[in-house]
């Protein structure tokens, strides 16, 4: 029973850490640290919640929402940042729980990751060939840009997309780091630039009240007039309480901070830049958040993104084109910051997803086939490959709205063990040099843990259930496979 629990020692990491011979290449600097958090925050979460939440709970002070999401994931990112400056190494969350918690709890963070970056990678791909469609203006198929749940053969610019992706991943991490600093860019050039064009079409009565009053009629679906589509009639859907339901809607804008932290072996001076990657890139997020809120919500009223017959779908098109006039090509170029911003969400998704893997994989938990390297380009490209069918099916066949929810547990479940992990540590290897310290320990850990534990409740039911069934199933894989197999313990 003891060796379910088995540790992995730092010695070993640290020393795996130092043999970049054979391993995967350092070739990432600071900057390419921010740019891949950055690629991997700004997308979905931006450009389709920000609206979602204001409609459904929050109004104008969805601003307040990011921060909190924002306080919650700063309490984690710290703690990530203690982890990943002193055990640089690929794996992330999974390799911080092998050193503290034991191989059994690593695993079981192992197998939420793929719910973070592999279901989170078919999610934003789906997103991505919606979106695509648009800018099209519909010239794709239905057929061919569905899956055979909603009535479509196959969804194939999602897969499109993701074997390009897989591609420039194999090639090389630097290549694919440079392709992510150009759409990094682009992105957040789009994003500066509605703020300040959409400034002076602020209108302050928008923002007036604050908050959703409590009281406000539900809103009915125009089809079918007994339908409720939104009730505000929960703790979470008005007043104080609608900020933190917006909270829990607008944490799916943060996720891919952490991802940072799976490139770690590939850092060149990791010990100074992968706190500076991981909190740099939530620092300037944190802040494009809180002022595209502030000029969405200042533009447009929020009771309009509620609206079925107004700005419900593609709501930030719809504010510019209904309310900036003369901004109609912002509109445009909006749709292809969104398309480029989910490009790189799904590269950074699909490079954290292999480099988890690869350390599983070097760990024995997974087959050999995860960890081998490309003789020349130094990428763990058959991991990629896999990755590719496995995120490829889901794309392709799979409605989209199945995963999105799914991602946002994963991902908590990462930060609740990372920030238990720090506490832990402290006390296990209390000399063990740390070039970057959690501060205020064990206050924020354990406040890290709480918010997050509390959007995990957040969560609604069915999620859960099918979350419950992916880690079961994922307890028998370690049970059947990879106990057996655990260099550790052999
Ligand atoms: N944060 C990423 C997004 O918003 C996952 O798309």
């Amino acid at each position: 029973m003891s060796k379910l629990f088995v540790r992995k020692p730092l010695a070993q990491l640290l020393l795996q850490a130092s043999d970049s011979e054979k391993g995967l290449k350092r070739t990432l600097g600071a900057y390419n640290l921010v740019a891949l958090g950055i690629g991997a925050i700004i997308g979905a979460g931006l450009f389709v919640r920000t609206a979602a939440a204001a409609a459904q709970a929050a109004g104008p002070s969805v601003t307040l929402s990011f921060i909190v999401a924002a306080v919650g994931c700063a309490f984690a990112g710290l703690c990530y940042a203690e982890f990943a400056a002193m055990i640089p190494i690929a794996g992330s969350a999974y390799t911080y729980a092998y050193a503290t918690m034991g191989e059994l709890v690593a695993w079981i963070i192992g197998w939420a990751l793929i719910m973070e970056y592999a279901l989170g990678a078919a999610t934003v791909s789906i997103a991505w060939s919606e979106y695509l469609n648009k800018l099209l203006g519909g010239a794709i198929p239905y057929e061919w840009c569905h899956s055979p749940f909603e009535e479509g053969y196959i969804n194939a610019p999602a897969l499109v997309i993701l074997l390009l992706l897989t591609l420039l991943l194999i090639k090389g991490t630097q290549e694919s780091a440079l392709v992510n600093a150009v759409i990094v860019f682009i992105k957040v050039a789009i994003v500066l630039l509605f703020i300040a064009l959409g400034w002076q079409f602020i209108d302050p009565a928008n923002h007036t009240p604050y908050m959703i009053p409590e009281g406000t009629p539900p809103v009915m679906n125009p089809k079918n007039p007994s339908e409720v589509l939104i009730s505000y009639d929960g703790f979470f859907k008005h007043g104080w309480g609608g900020i933190l339901g917006g909270a829990a809607i607008v944490f799916f804008a943060f996720i891919g901070f952490d991802a940072v932290s799976t490139a770690a072996q590939e850092a060149k001076n990791p010990k100074r830049d992968m706190p500076i990657g991981i909190l740099g890139s939530l620092v300037v997020c944190t802040i494009l958040y809180i002022l595209f809120a502030h000029v969405l919500t200042g533009v447009a009223p929020w009771s309009d993104f509620a609206d079925p017959e107004k700005g419900r779908e593609a709501s930030v098109a719809y504010a510019v084109s209904q309310y900036m006039k003369g901004y109609e090509w912002l509109s445009t170029a909006i749709t292809v910051a969104i398309l480029a911003g989910f490009s790189s969400v799904i590269l950074v998704m699909l490079m954290g997803q292999s480099r988890v893997f690869y350390s599983m994989s070097n760990d024995g938990l997974l087959p050999k086939v995860f960890s081998e390297l490309h003789p020349k380009f130094r990428t763990p490209y058959k991991s990629n490959w896999i990755l590719f069918a496995f995120v490829g099916a889901f794309a392709a066949f799979v409605p989209g709205s199945v995963a999105g929810d799914l991602t946002s547990f994963g991902t908590l479940l990462a930060f609740v063990l990372v920030s238990l992990g720090v506490l832990i540590m402290r006390y296990t290897n209390p000399e063990q040099p740390r070039p970057f310290k959690t501060p205020l320990v064990p206050v924020v850990p354990i406040l890290g843990m709480v918010i997050c534990l509390g959007m995990i409740v957040a969560i609604d039911v069915t999620t859960l259930a099918v979350a419950l069934v992916w880690m079961v199933l994922g307890l028998a894989v370690y049970f059947l496979y990879s106990r057996h197999y655990s260099k550790l313990q052999a």
